[in-house]
């Protein structure tokens, strides 16, 4: 079956046409409309420039997913839509659009979580991958871990009490002098870093299966004001290199406890942090250490976009998840 895919949670808007069925999961378009340049010169995401930018694209950029496929509305089995986390205003704009094409053309809806979308773009790569497994959601607003016991069954084992992964690399990577979002750079930085150079706490929690990043964060950010109070510059390939050292660390560990405590024989590693290069080395390294398989988008893939939320709407719609006109967005 075809399934139309929107997403506009945040700072992306992007639109998708995935074909789907029992043993074959294809992505015939996958549109990403950007707006971090937009953001950039206010060092973050400003909420309400995101959901005026969301209205201005989303139109075109969904009628380009269609051409794209080379398919028509018609053709379309199920329109699957983020709606829900996110910031409200953007989400609302792509909800809305999904619901008026839904009602218009006759064509079932389904609401998709963003979180289960970002493990599901591990299926458009993985042919064979299926649940049970493990995942870890990893990106500028989540890091947590799910026991996936089915497509659209999923428990919460744990995760961040404070801030995500990716906005600890994006908080120092600002303060560092780069552009907003930071990761990819900070990853870059890293690969000629030393990792030894400033010795941080560990984001993981001894007493629990949770993380905590603010103290890492923190501790970064004194380093650098401790070094420029000195009147000296911070060298910042080391700086990254240490953050990255201490975030890798940190989640394979939790990830080796979680499996451990799942059960589960595999590994999903997704969300816009996921391609860190560095992580996903440490994360592969643990996975042929523990005899587990290990799956991770392509980078392309990793970041926001809707041909993720089609893959998560497929089994939803398999599963009987239908919304009406009536449908909400959640920005939790
Ligand atoms: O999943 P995503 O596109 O949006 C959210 O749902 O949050 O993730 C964006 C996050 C940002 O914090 C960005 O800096 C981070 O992913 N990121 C990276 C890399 N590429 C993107 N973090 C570390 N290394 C990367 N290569
Ligand atoms: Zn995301």
């Amino acid at each position: 079956m075809l399934i139309l895919a929107l997403e506009s949670s945040c700072d992306e808007t992007s639109a998708a046409v995935v074909s789907m069925s029992g043993d074959s999961r294809k992505i015939l378009s996958n549109i990403v409309a950007s707006q971090i340049e937009v953001h950039r010169k206010y060092g973050g995401v400003v909420p309400e420039i995101a959901g005026r930018a969301h209205i201005e694209a989303i139109s075109g950029i969904t009628h380009e997913a269609l051409d794209t496929a080379g398919a028509g509305l018609r053709d379309i089995d199920a329109v699957a839509v983020t709606n829900s986390p996110g910031l409200i205003g953007a989400l609302l704009v792509g909800m809305n659009f999904a619901k008026s094409l839904s009602f218009a053309h006759g064509i079932p809806l389904v609401p998709v979580d963003h979180v289960r979308a970002h493990a599901a773009a591990a299926y458009l790569e993985h042919p064979d991958l299926k649940p049970p497994f493990t995942a870890l959601i990893v990106s500028g607003g989540h890091t947590c871990f799910y026991n996936v016991r089915d497509y659209t069954d999923w428990d919460y084992v744990s995760g961040t009490r404070d801030d995500a992964a990716g906005e600890a690399f994006d908080k120092v990577g600002r303060v560092l002098g780069c552009p907003y979002p930071a990761g990819a750079e900070m990853d870059e930085l890293a690969s000629s870093g030393d990792p030894d150079l400033v010795q941080l706490p560990s984001p993981a929690l001894r007493d629990s299966m949770d993380l905590s990043f603010s103290g890492l964060k923190t501790a970064c950010l004194n380093y650098i004001n401790g070094v420029r109070q000195k009147d000296a510059e911070p060298d910042r390939c080391g700086v990254a290199a240490s953050l990255t050292k201490a975030i890798c660390r940190g989640l394979t560990d939790k990830a080796r406890e979680c499996l451990a405590l799942t059960g589960a024989r595999s590994l999903v590693l997704a969300g816009g942090v996921a391609a860190n290069s560095h992580l996903r080395r440490c994360m592969r390294e643990m996975c042929v250490e523990t005899g587990t398989e290990f799956c991770v988008p392509s980078v392309s893939l990793c970041g926001d976009n809707a041909a993720m939320v089609g893959a998560q709407g497929y089994y939803e719609f398999m599963s009987g998840v239908r919304a009406g006109t009536d449908l909400n967005a959640h920005a939790d």
